[in-house]
């Protein structure tokens, strides 16, 4: 179902995953993860394969999304680089010169074998239920290498950005090359969908992410486009560039939850699916509350071609994940026709 709608075509129910279904909130996943840090646990087959299917079994959801995190493939060609619980990405030699990009090499599949035996392991498993692989956008790629961590306002990336144009262009042209790859990888190896993740592009305007992000981010996905794969592309507080990021050339468009779905389609224009987008924080709410949410997004979305019901950002880590199984079960009992 999820595959159909976000190519448009018709559905017999509106598919509903949620971005960070994989982890956090969930207590088998965090007994899982006792004693292995993150990155660890993303070259382990065994343990990818069965946090990539807790949610699936747990919520009933439509797709599946790989259990991994848009860095692994830069530790795996052997960027230091750390994930900090509570933190997260933190790098130890940020990137701020031409020398510094030495760091990136290409992704080559060798690279990512636990990558390759995980999705073939996942997808063995899920029957028919597609599984979504994943990539960061060169953008958001971007802001972890230049930063060295997390940032609130990406000075230092925006600084490269405007003032060093040919670093930049570099930068940018090799972590292309790392996300395009890493979801070909990803597809090669039995992902039926696709998702770049563009989270932190909402932190510009239109014009600069026209001129200095949108070429490389539809590099990356018109890459793919010879795969046959639907392809996914979000951002948060991307309200302002939904026309610009609908042209980078994914089917469907992830819409954050500043935004309606009526609105997004609106702006995205007749040849894109939308997908979101309850606001994270509502989750937590009295189900009555909930209830009358989960239904306006879906009237608000049956104004674009196709709907994948989603939140606008990740699971919270403190969520309940009853609270997400209901979601689950009044999308598609609404839906059904
Ligand atoms: O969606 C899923 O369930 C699949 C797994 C997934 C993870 N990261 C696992 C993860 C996905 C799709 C991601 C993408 C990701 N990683 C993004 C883009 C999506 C978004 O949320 O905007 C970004 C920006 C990252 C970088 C990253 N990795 C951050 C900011 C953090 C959180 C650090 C923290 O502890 O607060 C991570 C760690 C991470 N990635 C966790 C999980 C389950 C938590 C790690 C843990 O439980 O120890």
């Amino acid at each position: 179902m999820l595959l159909a709608a976000a190519r448009g075509e018709p559905v017999a129910w509106t598919p509903v995953w949620f971005m960070r279904q994989a982890g956090r909130s969930l207590p088998e996943y965090r007994a899982l993860r006792e004693g292995l840090a993150m990155l660890d646990s993303c070259t382990r087959p065994d343990v990818v394969t069965e946090i990539t299917l807790q949610p699936v079994r747990r919520y009933g959801v439509d797709a599946a999304i790989l259990y991994s995190d848009i860095m692994v493939p830069l530790k795996a060609i052997g960027v230091d680089l750390d994930i900090v619980p509570g933190v997260g990405p933190v790098l130890a030699h940020p990137v701020r010169s031409l020398a510094d990009l030495d760091q990136l090499r290409e992704l080559t599949e060798q690279d990512v074998p636990y990558v390759t035996e995980a999705i073939a392991s996942v997808v063995g498993e899920l029957g028919a239920t597609p599984l979504i692989g994943f990539a960061g956008a060169p953008f958001t790629l971007a802001c972890y290498l230049v930063e060295g961590g997390p940032s609130r306002d990406h000075a230092r990336t925006k600084a490269m950005m405007y003032g060093a144009p040919e670093l930049w262009d570099a930068l940018m042209t090799r972590l292309a090359g790392i996300a395009r790859e890493f979801l070909r990888i990803q597809v090669v190896a039995g992902a039926s969908a696709v998702q770049l993740f563009d989270s932190w592009a909402g932190v510009l305007p239109p014009a600069a992410y026209e001129r200095s992000v949108l070429p490389y981010s539809r590099a990356v996905l018109g890459a793919l486009a010879e795969t046959g794969v639907p392809r996914m592309h979000f951002g948060v507080g991307t309200g302002e560039l939904l026309g610009l990021m609908g042209q980078a050339g994914a089917e469907v468009v992830g819409v954050d939850f500043r935004v309606a779905l009526d609105e997004a389609a609106r702006r995205l224009g007749p040849d894109h699916s939308v997908q979101g987008n309850l606001d994270p924080a509502l989750v937590d709410a009295p189900w009555p509350v909930v209830a009358a949410e989960v239904r306006a997004m879906l009237r608000a979305g049956r104004a674009a071609r196709g709907h994948i019901a989603n939140l606008g950002h990740g699971v919270l880590p403190d969520t309940d994940p009853d609270a997400l199984a209901r979601i689950v079960d009044l999308v598609h009992s609404e839906t059904v026709q």
